[in-house]
């Protein structure tokens, strides 16, 4: 049972069927004249329509890409390098994807500033932060609409509301919330967004940006001109095709799907935490995506479980899968200010539409089963122990 959507999503099989005449038959170069480019070329344009439909932006506001990365890249330096005269200074969150992290890391190398706000307890930042960091250099806001540990969401509405009056660019990783959950780029304020294919059961290295119409950036790939002289290079016609059919099946069944997805988080979140002792839900209890929950144990190493739950054929993860790797300490746990022990023993879960039957009671019994077999080897656990009481929470 494969329970890590939010690393990657097996592709749909439509998607696949829809996808396959472009990598043999219809493999025309899109920028070409002759009848077989043409038909790339109107592929590529159906592809754009959907995306932009399904966000409510118009055709000419997607820039297809590599994926969700190369999108918050362009999205971010694209800014930075086209303002660099109006102002040096950038507002984020602690929380954000490498992606975007390090991109900021980068710019700050090269004497731009930038704030991380904090996200507190629920994993949501405040917006009175967000006021009293605004300076007259801010040229950017980037802030994620939904973490991809935690699955919480971020105000964007009002993060864009407030970047708008005053005359600041407001940019959202949406790679985990794409398909997942509405999204409208001009109720919700949104100049730039990005998002990724392989999240929502499309195939791997396509993305797309949305630039809202007259903002400007300096793109990052130089060459043949290629969407608008904003992304050079061949397109990935049959990628973006399958990307394309993708979103439209995730938005046309979204209701339906958050619906049943939710249900079943709900139905895991009370069984964990009602069965396993110090058990613990990470990030906000109602501001979260339909499909994801992460919950930490206390006393356990999140990598040990997850091999544990392996064996027992569940595929679940720690949360992101770069400190997966590393076994670094989780900075978006870290900000959600807990215990440095507190966050190694995390969980997430990610469902996917396909994920809508399965059984749910064997899958708990196979965590609290897994729990306990460490926590008996583990030197940090001792029933006599009240935990709560000795890290000061009672
Ligand atoms: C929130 C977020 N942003 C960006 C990315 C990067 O997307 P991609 O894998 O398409 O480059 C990911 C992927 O995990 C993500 O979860």
């Amino acid at each position: 049972m494969y329970l890590d959507n939010s690393a990657t999503t097996k592709i749909n099989d439509e998607v696949l069927k829809e996808m396959m005449p472009y990598l043999k038959e219809d493999f025309g170069n899109p920028s070409t004249l002759y009848s077989l480019g043409r038909e790339s070329k109107k592929a590529l344009e159906e592809s754009r329509q959907r995306i932009a439909t399904s966000i409510n932006a118009k055709k000419d506001e997607i820039i297809f890409t590599s994926g969700g990365s190369e999108s918050d890249n362009l999205a971010i330096k694209g800014i930075a390098f086209k303002l660099r005269k109006k102002g040096n200074h950038i507002i984020t969150s602690e929380i954000e994807h490498p992606a975007v992290k390090e991109t900021l890391f980068f710019l700050e190398s090269l004497d731009f500033k930038v704030t991380y706000l904090p996200v507190y307890e629920n994993g949501i930042i405040k917006i009175e932060d967000l006021k009293q960091a605004i300076t007259p250099d801010t040229i950017l806001i980037s802030i994620m609409h939904a973490n991809n540990e935690i699955g919480t969401l971020q105000p964007i509405e009002e993060i864009g509301k407030i970047a708008h009056e005053n005359g600041i660019i407001f940019h959202t990783d949406a790679v985990q919330s794409f398909g997942k959950v509405k999204i409208d780029v001009e109720k919700q304020n949104i100049d730039l967004l990005s998002v990724s294919s392989h999240k929502i059961n499309g195939p791997k290295g396509v993305g797309a940006l949305y630039i809202k119409k007259g903002i400007r950036l300096v793109p990052l790939i130089h060459g043949g001109g290629q969407e608008r002289g904003i992304r050079s290079g061949t397109e990935n016609v049959a990628g973006i095709v399958g990307f394309g059919k993708a979103t439209e099946m995730a938005y046309l069944k979204l209701d339906e799907h958050a619906e049943k997805l939710s249900q079943i988080r709900d139905e895991i979140i009370e069984k964990v935490l009602g069965r396993i002792p110090e058990s613990y839900l990470n990030g906000d209890a109602h501001e979260r995506l339909p499909n994801v929950v992460n919950f930490r144990f206390k006393a356990i190493e999140g990598e040990s479980l997850i091999l544990l739950l392996d064996s027992k054929g569940y595929q679940t993860s720690t949360g992101s899968a770069c400190s997966s790797k590393t076994l670094e300490a989780s900075p978006v746990l870290t900000a959600l200010g807990l215990d440095p022990v507190d966050v190694h023993g995390s969980l997430r879960i990610s469902l996917a539409p396909e994920n809508d039957d399965f059984d749910i009671d064997d899958f708990v019994d196979s965590i609290a089963q897994s729990v306990e077999r460490l926590r008996k080897m583990s030197p940090l656990w001792n029933k006599d122990i009240d935990y709560d009481a000795v890290v000061g929470r009672k």
